[in-house]
């Protein structure tokens, strides 16, 4: 007898995904929410966009799972949560418009999905599962990845928007990590496709912070003969309206002017926490220094440059500024 093949999590989120872009075709709120945005249909269809509608009993998925209350693997791919009082079932996604995320295979492994309106979290995304791992996946990789290699370069944005915006403007080497820091992880992929990095934050107090995260993550990962740099957008913009409003052109003028390299990002954090006119400032520069220098263990060329610039900043001589040991 013909053995039939048990659906596994990735078949249950190509359904998801093909249901979500089949519900945006007959939501006219959700339509009109991108076109007011500023997607294009051919944008929309590269990335795969979808509409989760309400639904009856919040259980929009109902309609392509007759076997809805009981599919275990549903449960397994982050798409239906169920409430232990109630006992009861019901979609994890509903009333948002759907980014699919993709892993290297082009591969369905989670949804991001956005509120249209007001209303909290602005963004859901899919749990972690055995196929889906923040830490480890990009937004938009499997869209980006001939550009970044042909242009040795990714940019790295914070949000869905900023991806799909930026390669509808023709920056078609634009990932996003996935509203959590960029990991050591995310860093070691993007590097090996090209020999630039840059990360492109938001000109608010979270992407500030998050440039620091990315910084931290980024240090025991360059190598020498690398770059990564640090771009801030202009305050109240980010990626997405930056592009919208002055185009391709302006943002990579904007790449090539203002983003800082790792190692004046770094100076220029560090040096903020100081007086460098009094020895004690001078002296406290070298202690916060020398931890993150220490962390330059696949730069060692990159770490003597650096060691250098510090020592000048700190009136030493290299080889003074070599032999200090920082007492933790
Ligand atoms: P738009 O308002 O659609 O332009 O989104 P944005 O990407 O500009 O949002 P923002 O700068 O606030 O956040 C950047 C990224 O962080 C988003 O793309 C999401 O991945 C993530 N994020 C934002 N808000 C939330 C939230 O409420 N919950 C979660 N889990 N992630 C969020
Ligand atoms: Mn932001
Ligand atoms: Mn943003
Ligand atoms: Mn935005
Ligand atoms: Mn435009």
């Amino acid at each position: 007898a013909e053995q039939k093949k048990v659906p596994g999590i990735y078949d249950v989120l190509k359904v998801a995904f093909d249901f979500y872009r089949a519900q945006l075709k007959t939501a006219p709120a959700a339509i009109e929410y991108f076109k007011r945005r500023g997607v294009e249909g051919k944008t929309a269809a590269k990335f795969g966009l979808g509409y989760a509608p309400g639904g009856d009993d919040w259980q929009p998925l109902k309609a392509v799972y007759p076997d809805y209350d009981w599919n275990v693997t549903l449960a397994e791919a982050g798409l239906v949560i169920d409430k232990e009082e109630s006992k009861r079932r019901y979609d994890r996604f509903r009333e948002r418009v759907m980014f699919p995320i993709m892993n290297q295979r082009s591969q369905i492994i989670g949804f991001g999905g956005r509120v249209m309106g007001q209303g909290e979290p602005k963004y859901l995304n899919s749990p972690e599962t055995p196929v889906f791992s923040k830490g480890r996946e990009l937004y938009g990789l499997p869209q980006a990845r001939t550009a970044i290699r042909d242009r040795n370069r990714a940019l790295v944005a914070e949000g869905y928007m900023d991806v799909v915006m930026l390669h509808q403007h023709g920056i078609e080497y634009a990932v996003a990590s996935l509203g959590t820091a960029c990991t050591p992880e995310h860093i070691r992929k993007l590097l090996k496709l090209a020999d630039e990095v840059v990360f492109g934050f938001d000109g608010d107090k979270a992407g500030i912070k998050a440039a620091w995260r990315a910084l931290e993550n980024s240090l025991p990962e360059v190598k020498d003969g690398k770059e990564l740099k640090f771009l801030f957008l202009p305050a109240e913009h980010d990626p997405d309206s930056y592009v919208q409003e002055f185009g391709r052109a302006a943002f990579e003028s904007l790449i090539d002017e203002a983003a800082l390299p790792l190692s004046q990002y770094l100076l220029k954090e560090l040096s903020a926490q100081v007086d460098l006119t009094m020895e004690e400032g001078r002296a406290r520069l070298v202690h916060i220094a020398r931890p993150h220098l220490d962390q330059l263990i696949q730069a060692p060329i990159l770490k003597l440059m650096l060691g250098k610039r510090l020592a000048e900043m700190c009136q030493l001589s290299s080889a003074e500024f070599a032999s200090l040991t920082v007492v933790p």
